[in-house]
């Protein structure tokens, strides 16, 4: 696998799983909040998956791809932009399944703003910032 083959799975996998966040925001302004959670324990379950296997990829199976990244400058930079929206975003995923299946109603929807926040960043800096050609 080619570092750039790397960067096109991972946008592929970030785009995927904001088409299902999207979708739980939508069940979720039709009042359809356990089609929400649901949705969304999908998206944590996905998101997270797709870190591990990619992270494994980069680090232990083929660290090439790492030197890949290494040896060109201004790609560290947009990688080391997009990871600080993109680490933040993940540590708060735990915290809004938590909350979320808590009904701690106003931490949930205070923190979702937040990560909103950070998802946005995440999705933006990943597909338009990484090159994958
Ligand atoms: C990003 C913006 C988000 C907003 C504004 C939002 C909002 C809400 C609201 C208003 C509820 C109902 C709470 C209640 O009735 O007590 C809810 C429930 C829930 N949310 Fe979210 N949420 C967001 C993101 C997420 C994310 C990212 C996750 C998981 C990673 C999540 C998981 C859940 C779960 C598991 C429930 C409980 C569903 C149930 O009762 O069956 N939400 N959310």
């Amino acid at each position: 696998m080619t570092g750039e083959q790397v960067i096109l799975g991972l946008k592929v996998a970030v785009l995927i799983v904001t088409i299902l966040l999207g979708a739980s925001l939508i069940a979720l302004s039709q009042g359809r909040v356990a089609l929400h959670g649901r949705i969304n324990l999908a998206f944590f379950v996905l998101t997270l998956t797709a870190l591990f296997v990619f992270e494994g990829i980069i680090r232990f199976w083929q660290p090439e791809v790492f030197d890949y990244i290494r040896q060109k400058p201004e790609l560290l930079q947009s990688l080391r932009i997009h990871l600080a929206f993109s680490v933040p975003s993940a540590l708060l995923m735990p915290l809004m399944l938590w909350s979320g299946l808590k009904h701690n109603k106003n931490f949930h929807i205070g923190l979702g703003m937040v990560f909103l926040l950070l998802w946005s960043g995440t999705f933006v800096t990943g597909i338009f910032f990484l090159p994958h050609q």
